[in-house]
């Protein structure tokens, strides 16, 4: 991820502010339901800490970096909870993005290995076949769902190099069929003004049960099927031998959703920023015909698709796939000169982050050229945090990039995607930042393009 080292000239932080528009006993949780994002972008203009009201809850909106990153790097002290993590706990329990402070140290270190730098040639390897494989079932001027090709795409990547391909294929399409429900369920629930509503027995709550119950019932065949072999295949699965069968699950249950839902996101949005900017789309093409003359990427080629990266950090700016995050106070602390009692529910947006145009000027221009080095550096530290800071940040932060960057420039080389005429494409805001359906036809190159050897056979 390209960062400033430098700090920035934007001043330090100095307001505090409240949201307006709170109502009487629901406060701003009407609004944050019905348009978060709208409601999130408007809040840095009240100050660097924002008060917003959910219900009878009060919270603190950290808009200015600096905030952020001083809740970020303080992680014993602003810990995770708050409406998001309490709900995720209801599928990924004590998993690594849930658990509280003490036990996460543990936990971190056992599942590090996984996500070595040495271990990212073997995933590599892995994710081009998939990518390969996906790219040969299109055909050239058949529409498809992008979207869903790249939630399959990214839940196969993830089965096939942590848990060296223990789920099978059927598990795995069913996997891929379960998420989605969890993700729009997740967010639901943390929304929700009101916290019994997810205890009705209504239909969503109801396939959301389900869901979890089948969830649970796939990940503890592959578990079981793991231990009964008795082997070490160096893979995810293996580190995680040692934990009780519930960390197992929490742990397996966390990896998919955090791997497959977020990658596949990003990636939807990056092909709708390139149908959108022509002029990208052509600067991309240029720059993996040079750089791959043809052939299909590898991990040697990440360092030198400097474009391609560009492209990608301009998305996650744009549209971070975690796009509010929530933490709670476990002491007494301070904020923008603001005292919080222990307790206190404080979130961060990526998403206002991005759009913020103190620290992005022109905020809603696609442009990837605000991530060469020399235009980079004037960003605020912590103005881009799509995988979070500190200790708690992201895991798959690298595996997550090489993955995108190996699958914009696969497609890139081939092919364009077009998007259905008439198709418009608005941010879904769930537990990820989906761009809902996104109907997309792969067009071959043109003569001057590579040959589309995928989308015409
Ligand atoms: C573009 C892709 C991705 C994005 C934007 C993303 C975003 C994030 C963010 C923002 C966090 C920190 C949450 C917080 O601070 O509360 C996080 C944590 C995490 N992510 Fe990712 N992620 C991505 C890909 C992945 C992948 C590919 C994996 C695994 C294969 C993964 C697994 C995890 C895990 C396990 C955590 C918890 C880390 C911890 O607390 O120690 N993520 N991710």
């Amino acid at each position: 991820m390209t960062a400033a080292p430098e700090a920035s000239t934007r001043p330090r932080p100095a307001t505090t502010g409240v949201a307006p528009g709170g109502l009487p006993l629901l406060g701003h949780a009407l609004r944050l339901r019905n348009s978060p994002l709208d409601f999130l972008a408007s809040l840095p203009a009240h100050g660097d800490l924002v008060e917003v009201r959910l219900g009878p809850r009060r919270a603190y909106l950290a808009c200015h970096p600096e905030v952020v990153l001083q809740v970020l790097h303080q992680a014993r002290l602003f810990d995770k909870g708050g409406p998001l993590f309490d709900k995720l706990r209801l599928l990924t329990g004590n998993g690594l993005v849930s658990s509280p402070w003490e036990e996460h140290r543990r936990h971190r270190r056992l599942m590090q290995p996984a996500f070595r730098a040495d271990r990212m040639d073997g995933y590599a390897a892995l994710m081009s076949e998939e990518i390969e494989s996906m790219l040969g079932s299109w055909r050239a001027g058949t529409a498809l769902d992008v979207g869903e090709a790249l939630r399959s795409l990214t839940a196969r990547i993830t089965v096939r190099t942590l848990f060296s391909g223990q789920i099978d294929d059927r598990a795995v399409a069913e996997v891929q069929r379960l998420l989605p429900v969890f993700t729009e369920g997740l967010y639901r629930r943390m929304v929700a003004p009101l916290g019994w509503t997810d205890l009705l027995p209504t239909p969503e709550n109801r396939r959301f049960t389900r869901a979890r119950v089948r969830m649970r019932a796939v990940i503890g065949r592959a578990v079981r099927d793991h231990l009964a072999s008795g082997e070490d295949r160096g893979d995810l699965l293996s580190l995680l031998a040692d934990l009780t069968d519930e960390e197992i699950h929490d742990q397996v249950m966390t990896v998919l959703l955090g791997g497959t839902e977020t990658t596949a996101s990003a990636l939807g949005w990056a092909f709708h920023c390139l149908s959108a900017n022509p002029e990208a789309e052509r600067r991309l093409h240029e720059e993996v015909d040079t750089v791959l003359g043809g052939r299909s990427p590898g991990l040697e080629d990440v360092p030198r698709l400097d474009f391609t990266r560009r492209v990608l950090t301009e998305v996650l700016r744009l549209y971070p796939p975690a796009w509010l995050l929530t933490r709670v106070t476990t002491g007494e602390a301070e904020l923008v000169g603001r005292r919080l009692p222990p307790g206190t529910l404080v979130l961060f947006s990526p998403y206002s982050l991005g759009r913020d145009p103190a620290s992005f000027p022109d905020p809603e221009r696609f442009d990837p050229d605000r991530w060469l080095p020399e235009r980079a550096r004037s960003v605020p530290r912590g103005a881009l945090v799509p995988f979070g800071a500190g200790s708690r940040k992201c895991i798959g932060d690298d595996f997550g990039l090489v993955e995108a960057t190996l699958v914009v420039a696969a497609v890139a080389a081939r092919l364009r995607l077009v998007p259905r005429p008439g198709t418009r494409v608005r941010p879904v805001p769930r537990a990820a930042l989906a761009t809902g359906p996104l109907p997309m036809t792969p067009v071959p190159r043109g003569p001057g393009g590579v040959r589309a050897e995928g989308a015409e056979r």
